[in-house]
This record gives structure tokens, C-alpha cells and sequence, in this order.
């Protein structure tokens, strides 16, 4: 069945690895980007596809309800969000108004429609386990502003398949790694602060453990489960890959170090221990049992080889992370688009 997919938070790390992949899987879909760039969106992620004539970009806030009404689709993958934990932690508003608020727009508007709803969520819904795995009826326990956003948000949705039969589903994935992803979180800052001999902060003794998988087999699953999964499921998605963040942060100096022909000790001696983040999760630990009996989705990147391709993209994007760096990126739309939108 041909499909015209809005796709929201589409300038994003996941989403535009998402639009990217499903283009090429889907040879007759058409992709509708809303997404209202943000710091964290950024069109020059999806720069070698905005000539296609399968996709559409438009600037919006899916808080609009009126410029909502004013598209034309049949299915919603909603990824758009406030996504980092830190930030929550300074202010929460937009991570209320957008992630709350926003689905619940994107919800009335797929009730109205009667269309497929898609709901990305993390498994930092379920909050922070010692020992165990999440499994998609784990209780519902954040602990940060982000997580608590999400975790309404991932209600909201519920609410609406049950009241309204909504045709839905939630998935609640893991820590993504990968490219095109915003260099405020670990592993990108690790790369980059690696590349640039900057410190790299460490927050409290650096053993929280996170589970992690590379962005692409995120947005396998994603697909996957918009188009075989059942309608009122939850997914989690993960790689049965946990490593607590001191690793990571060991690994990927090493890699840099063979990469760009660093001193090896030089760069460990950039590692900085820092006051803990507030409220810090200890541990998340998905079970991906359920997607992968009834999805028949299962990870495919090795850990090792995805920390160094996602090095080698680093390396090679040079551009595009100097051009974060110096706030140059956030131009991009309205010399691309500037000009267009006045005609
Ligand atoms: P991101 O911060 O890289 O991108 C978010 C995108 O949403 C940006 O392009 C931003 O401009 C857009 N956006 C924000 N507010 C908007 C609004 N009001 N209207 C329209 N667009 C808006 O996020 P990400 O890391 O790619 O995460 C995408 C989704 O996946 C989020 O829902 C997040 O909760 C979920 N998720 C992320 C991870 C992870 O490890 N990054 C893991 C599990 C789930
Ligand atoms: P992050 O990438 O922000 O993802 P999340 O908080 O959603 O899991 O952080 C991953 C882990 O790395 C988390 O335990 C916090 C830790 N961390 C640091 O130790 N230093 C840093 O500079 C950052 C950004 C994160």
C-alpha cells in the first residue's frame, strides 16, 4: 500500500536516519517533515534528500493545530520532541508544552482522520532498575522532567486507544548512537571533545549503565512496527547491549586515537570526572523479546563496529560539526528555504 507518512521532529538525529532509510525502503511512500527547528533540528542532516520528489519539508510547530489541519497524510510517526535530559533538568516548560501538548495535537488530529499513529518513546519511561530487565508492562516510573514528559505523553496515547479506538502503537527504545546526532549528548561529545583535546566530563563515578543501540536498527524497528506491528501494542526496542558510561567513553578514545593517530594516554588524561547530574538514572536495561518474536526485528550492528563507523562519520562531517559548533547550522533553512517561502 502506498502511503503519505507525516514524519514529525523530521530535522532530528533518529528522524532524519528515519526518512533517509524509509525513502529507500518504500520506494512509492511520500514523507511529510513538520518540524519546527529547534536547536536540535537541522536540515543539513537531510541535505542529500530534499531534492526527492517523495518529500516535503515544512517549518511548523506541532503545537499548531491550524497548520496541522492544513496537511494532507494517512499515518503519523511522531518523533518530534525535547529530547535531552539535561536540558529538562534546567527548564522543563518546552519539554511540557512540546512533548505533551504536541502529541496531544497530533493525537486529535489523528482521531479526526482516523489515520495510523506511531508514538516514539524511550525506555527512560520506566525509570531506573538495579537488576532486571523493562518489559513493555513495567510500571511507568520517570524520574526525570524528560522522562515524566514522555511517560505522559505515552498515556495520553493509551487513553486514546482506549477511549477513541485510535489505531496506535508506542515503542520505547534504548540510547541511540550514530550519525547526525546533536554533539550535547555522550557519545558525539566524547568523539568531538576526543578530536578537539577538550575535556570530557564525566558525571558522578561514570558507572551508570545505559543500553545502547545504533540508530539505524532503531529506525528498522520503527518501520517495522508501523507497518506489521499490531495496533494498541507497546515495543520495547534495544540490543541486549548495556555498558556502563566509563567504557564507552574508554572505548571511543581508543578508537579516536587509532583513527586520527592521537596519543592514546593524552586523550584518557581528558577525561573529567564532574558533579553527577541530578536525580541521575543508575541503569536501563530493555528486553527486546517481545519485538523480536512478533515483529521478527532483531538489532544487526555490532557495538564495536557501529562506535567505529559512528567515529569515522565524525571524522569525515568535519563541516557539519564545525558548523554546529560555531551556530552557522542554523542558517541553513533560510538561505535554502528563505527565498522560497516569500515567493
Ligand atoms: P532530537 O533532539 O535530535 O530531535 C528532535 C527534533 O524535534 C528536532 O529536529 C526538533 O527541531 C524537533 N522539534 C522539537 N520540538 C518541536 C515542535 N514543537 N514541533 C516540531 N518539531 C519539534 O531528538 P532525537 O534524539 O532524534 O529523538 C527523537 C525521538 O526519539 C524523541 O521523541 C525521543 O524522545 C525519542 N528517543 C530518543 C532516544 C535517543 O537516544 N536519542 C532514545 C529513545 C527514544
Ligand atoms: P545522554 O547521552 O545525555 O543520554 P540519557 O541521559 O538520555 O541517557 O547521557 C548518557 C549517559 O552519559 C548518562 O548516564 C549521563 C552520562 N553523561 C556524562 O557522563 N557526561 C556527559 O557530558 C553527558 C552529556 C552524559
Amino acid at each position: 500500500m502506498i502511503m503519505n507518512i507525516l514524519v514529525t521532529g523530521g530535522a532530528g538525529f533518529i528522524a532524519s536516519n528515519y526518512i533517509r532509510y524509509a525513502l529507500s525502503v518504500h520506494p512509492e511512500d511520500q514523507i511529510i517533515n513538520v518540524d519546527k527547528l529547534t536547536y536540535a533540528g537541522n536540515l543539513e542532516n537531510l541535505q542529500d534528500i530534499e531534492s526527492s520528489d517523495r518529500y516535503t519539508f515544512i517549518k511548523g510547530d506541532i503545537c499548531d493545530s491550524t497548520l496541522l489541519e492544513g496537511i494532507e497524510f494517512d499515518g503519523i510517526i511522531h518523533f518530534a520532541a525535547e529530547s535531552h535530559v539535561d536540558r529538562s533538568i534546567i527548564d522543563a516548560h518546552p519539554f511540557l508544552q512540546t512533548n505533551i501538548m504536541g502529541t496531544y495535537n497530533l493525537l486529535e488530529i489523528a482521531r479526526e482522520r482516523d489515520c495510523l499513529f506511531l508514538h516514539v518513546s524511550t525506555d527512560e519511561v520506566y525509570g531506573s532498575t538495579e537488576k532486571g530487565f523493562f518489559h513493555e508492562n513495567s510500571p511507568l516510573l520517570p524520574n526525570s522532567p524528560y522522562a515524566a514528559s514522555k511517560a505522559s505523553s505515552d498515556l495520553l496515547v493509551r487513553a486514546y486507544m482506549e477511549t477513541h479506538n485510535l489505531k496506535a502503537m508506542i515503542t520505547r527504545c534504548s540510547n541511540n548512537y550514530g550519525p547526525y546526532q546533536f554533539p550535547e549528548k555522550l557519545i558525539p561529545l566524547v568523539i568531538l571533545n576526543g578530536i578537539n583535546k577538550k575535556p570530557i566530563p564525566v558525571y558522578g563515578d561514570g558507572l551508570n549503565v545505559r543500553d545502547w543501540i545504533y540508530v539505524i536498527d532503531h529506525c528498522r524497528a520503527v518501520d517495522d512496527v508501523f507497518h506489521k506491528g499490531t495496533s494498541g501494542e507497546v515495543y520495547n526496542i534495544g540490543s541486549r547491549n548495556e555498558r556502563p558510561n566509563i567504557d564507552i567513553v574508554k572505548l571511543i578514545l581508543k578508537n579516536v586515537s587509532e583513527l586520527c593517530n592521537l596519543d592514546e594516554g593524552g586523550l584518557m588524561d581528558l577525561i573529567t570526572y564532574v558533579e553527577d547530574r541530578k536525580g541521575h538514572d543508575r541503569r536501563y536495561a530493555i528486553d527486546p523479546e517481545k519485538i523480536e518474536q512478533e515483529v521478527r526485528w532483531k538489532p544487526e550492528m555490532d557495538f564495536n563496529e557501529g562506535i567505529r563507523r559512528t567515529i569515522e562519520w565524525y571524522i569525515s562531517h568535519e563541516q557539519w560539526w564545525q558548523r554546529i559548533i560555531s551556530g552557522e547550522y542554523m542558517k541553513y533553512y533560510n538561505v535554502q528555504y528563505g527565498e522560497r517561502l516569500k515567493a
